[in-house]
């Protein structure tokens, strides 16, 4: 067929500029990438805005060392052993800088240390600011063996216990998207959620089977996740996250809608998977050309197919924003995306599919080994203490964050919590609205304010 003969040579053309950029082609640089932030998260983004951050490491159960910053403000009088400790978890794709990307004014990791609070800032196992694994390292397949429950019941649970032994408090709690996932799940653990002293959920998210996001709707139907070849895709999520010259192509471009990219950067896509397995040599698998044909070339257009305007990426994913600043998104690139494991996006299109907030399916056999039980069992948000005080805020433009299921999340919690609704925001707004202080951290901050600020131990 004519469009095979031209992927073929497309193929070769393409393997030919990629030798030609050797540099591209080695697991190492993408690994030396990730950890090229001298000095971490405090001197590079907080510090220089005349913050006092402090860099803090810590180990969860399963021996993933993660990094967790504390900031507190310079223009507010602040004894900080008195301060009503915060801790921030970012969404899928991103890391704690997520809550310092917006204007200074904006940004809520600058706004609650303003106001008093002594913020702490998370970061999941796999990101950039985590310091990996006590004895996997990031090339091992199992480094990536985990989805949001881990997230859930391990990281969250290590960073909680860890600020209430620092500051002999409660801990408020702020998510945003995968963050209010891993905040939901953990409040279903009496002996987590005891440590919580009251929680604010941006565009919150347990039930996930109304998006309209076409873009992830597109690839839950490919049904990639569920193919044998699954560690290179894994490569795949990685990589794409990792080399910066396609995370602009990946994102900046359609983001901007500037659509002058250049060819070999297209090109090279594939084959920096094809070297990156041959470089990983457990992850090998047999039908790699065939991945090459079926998937390589094809899975942005497919994605990209139908209806889904690609010039606008962001949107096609999250839904409109309203106040997205477009000219920061150079800014923005420098930090996001941040690397997430492949199981954790099957368990995500598991929610999408069936309509579910369990654990991880296996499939029924491997189910009853795992769990007793052929099917996982369901994280029951009627287990979340009705004393815990909640407030949501959500939007009408979020494509992620459906106004159905958050309504379906709502109907299921025994408390009734405070919820703003935001007509325009879509699912970015709620972290990088040019307004969010105005429209939202306000609001948010009163709520805490309301819950007493209570000094229980
Ligand atoms: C990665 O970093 C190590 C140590 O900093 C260095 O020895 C190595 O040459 C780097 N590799 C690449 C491909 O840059
Ligand atoms: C698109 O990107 C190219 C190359 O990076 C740049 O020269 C051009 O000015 C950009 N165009 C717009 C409209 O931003
Ligand atoms: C958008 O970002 C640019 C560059 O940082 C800034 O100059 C401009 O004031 C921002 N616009 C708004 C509405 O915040």
């Amino acid at each position: 067929m004519a469009t095979s003969v031209l992927q073929t040579v497309l193929l070769v053309l393409a393997l030919l500029l990629c030798i030609s950029s050797a540099e591209y082609l080695t697991v190492d640089s993408f690994i030396n990438h990730s950890q090229s932030y001298d000095g971490g998260l405090c001197v590079n983004l907080v510090e220089p805005c005349g913050y006092t951050c402090s860099e803090h490491t810590i180990q969860t159960k399963d021996g993933f060392l993660l990094g967790l910053q504390r900031v507190s403000s310079s223009i507010v009088n602040l004894e900080l052993q008195s301060a009503p400790p915060v801790l921030l978890l970012h969404g899928l794709f991103m890391g704690g800088d997520a809550w310092f990307m917006d204007s200074a004014k904006q940004s809520l990791g600058f706004i609650l240390p303003d106001h008093g609070f002594d913020v702490w800032v998370g970061n999941v196992r796999g990101t950039k600011w985590s310091h990996g694994h006590v004895s996997l390292s990031e090339r091992d397949k199992d480094f990536w063996d985990w989805s949001w429950q881990e997230l859930a019941l391990y990281d969250l649970e290590a960073m909680l216990r860890y600020i209430k032994s620092e500051t002999s408090s409660k801990v408020f709690v702020v998510g945003h998207s995968q963050g209010t996932i891993m905040s939901l799940a953990a409040f279903t653990q009496p002996d987590i959620a005891d440590l919580v002293e009251a929680a604010a959920l941006l565009s919150p998210i347990s039930y996930l089977d109304h998006i309209t996001s076409k873009f992830v709707l597109n690839l839950v139907q490919m049904h990639l996740d569920e193919v044998s070849f699954s560690s290179l895709i894994q490569i795949y999520v990685n990589l794409i996250l990792e080399v910066s010259y396609i995370k602009i192509f990946f994102t900046g471009t359609w983001i901007t809608g500037n659509t002058s990219i250049k060819h070999e950067e297209v090109f090279c896509f594939p084959f920096l998977l094809f070297f990156s397995a041959f470089t990983r040599p457990r992850l090998i698998i047999d039908d790699i050309y065939a991945v090459l044909s079926d998937i390589l070339t094809n899975i942005i257009d497919l994605a990209c197919d139908g209806h889904v305007d690609c010039s606008d990426m962001l949107a096609s994913i999250t839904g409109e924003n309203c106040c997205f600043n477009s000219s920061r998104v150079d800014f923005y690139l420098e930090y996001e995306p941040h690397p997430s494991s492949l199981k954790n996006l099957k368990h995500l299109f598991q929610m999408i599919r069936k309509g579910t907030f369990a654990r991880y399916d296996y499939g029924s056999l491997k189910n009853v080994l795992q769990y007793g039980q052929t099917k996982p069992p369901s994280f029951d948000l009627g287990q979340i203490p009705e004393s815990l005080p909640i407030w949501m805020a959500h939007g009408g433009n979020d494509a992620l964050g459906d106004v159905i299921d958050v309504h379906h999340t709502l109907s299921e919690l025994p408390s009734k919590p405070n919820v703003l609704f935001l007509e325009n925001y879509g699912h970015i707004d709620f972290l990088l609205s040019t307004r969010a202080y105005e429209d939202l951290y306000g609001n948010m901050i009163r709520f805490f304010k309301s819950c007493g600020m209570s000094r229980s131990s």
